[in-house]
């Protein structure tokens, strides 16, 4: 959606865990899975949402690049946290290109950063009826530093940034490919990755709230870190499920259950900030997205504190593969983490 210039582009996320690519190609609207690689990246590379160390970054999309071959050369990415801020404003109603010339000014009292120093986008929401007297604008201003690094580390690998999106959109963009959107339900849309726990409120078939929370997968590494004097590896694994050492998934279940009470918490609290400032019906399901969302017991206790049901999102639900060229298993495996990169990949020309 944001600050697009291209044609179909390759989804690139970048995330602090890892960086994932996924190229689709669309043929009478329907999806086929063209290229998919998820490459790690060292916990120094990228810390609170800042590359910390390019060359580790640029060398992990090099190697995305090369292994998948992958031939077209403009790539969507996104950021989120704190260098991005979104918001709904009401504007007096006027023409497109009054708007366009207006925003920057009208966008001064919504941003907390200085103007200069940001990147905006904006779509009307509201049709500019001729009896209207205002009209709904989504503005997004993300840090143009921030927008320059991730551009920079792309275009260092040969290819074109054309559009930086914001990963709450892109999620947003890869549940509505696969799900059927049911405008009478209020639908919480959670991407839970290493750093970052994206939130978007789905309702009356559109969204209606959003937030990022510094809470995510790092929180129960490092937990396990300080529990049973591990690595940051070694804690890794245990959280996955394999046994460390002496310690196995059992000693590991309580120290996780009690950072996901954390992290309900952090989602509760953000509920009851949307139901304080909106009339929208209260959250009635979640859908789960990010790394994080499979640790174990983590839905049960979401279950137990919301009371509503949830489910992890596939981003391949409607995308057709080959089972010769992706593995089924490994696919599904790997399918919750993938979210963003499909919400990117989907993105178009001029969207
Ligand atoms: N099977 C699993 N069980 C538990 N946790 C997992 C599992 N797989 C991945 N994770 C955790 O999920 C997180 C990575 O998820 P994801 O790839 O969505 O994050 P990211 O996009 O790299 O991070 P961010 O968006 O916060 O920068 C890590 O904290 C990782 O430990
Ligand atoms: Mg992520």
């Amino acid at each position: 959606m944001l600050f697009s210039r291209s044609k179909s582009v390759v989804g690139l996320d970048i995330g602090s865990s890892a960086v994932k690519l996924v190229e689709l190609r669309e043929k009478k609207g329907e999806f086929q899975l063209v290229n998919l690689g998820l490459e790690p990246l060292s916990p120094e590379a990228i810390v609170d949402g800042s590359i910390m160390d390019s060359s580790l970054v640029v060398d992990a999309i090099h190697k995305l690049n090369d292994e998948h071959k992958v031939k077209n050369a403009a790539y969507a990415t996104s950021l989120s946290g704190h260098s991005v801020i979104i918001k709904k404003i009401q504007l007096p109603a006027m023409s497109p290109d009054e708007l366009a010339e207006s925003i920057q000014w009208e966008a001064e009292q919504y941003i907390p950063f200085d103007i200069n120093d940001v990147r905006l986008d904006y779509v009307v929401l509201s049709e500019n009826d001729p009896g209207q007297e205002q009209m709904e604008v989504l503005l997004v201003a993300v840090k143009r530093d921030k927008v320059n690094d991730y551009q920079s580390v792309i275009s260092q690998t040969g290819k074109t940034p054309s559009i930086v999106d914001v990963d709450v959109f892109a999620i947003q963009n890869a549940y509505e490919a696969n799900y059927d959107l049911d405008p009478l339900k209020v639908v919480a849309l959670i991407n839970m990755g290493a750093g970052v726990t994206n939130i978007n409120i789905l309702a009356r078939g559109h969204t209606v709230f959003w937030r990022d929370i510094s809470t995510g997968g790092n929180q129960f590494t490092e937990a396990l870190q300080r529990e049973f004097n591990l690595s940051f590896e070694q804690a890794e694994m245990l959280k996955r499920g394999e046994q460390v050492g002496r310690y196995t998934s059992a000693d590991a279940r309580p120290v996780l259950d009690t950072v996901s009470e954390e992290l309900a918490s952090e989602i509760q609290k953000t509920f009851d900030f949307f139901s304080a400032t909106s009339s929208e019906a209260p959250v009635e399901e979640l859908v789960l997205s990010g790394g994080c969302a499979l640790t174990p017991n983590l839905q049960q206790i979401l279950r137990d504190r919301f009371g509503i049901p949830n489910e992890l999102l596939n981003p391949f639900r409607r995308i057709h593969y080959r089972e010769s060229d992706f593995d089924r298993d490994w696919l599904q495996a790997v399918a919750p983490r993938l979210a963003v990169a499909v919400g990117l990949a989907i993105r178009k020309v001029g969207d």
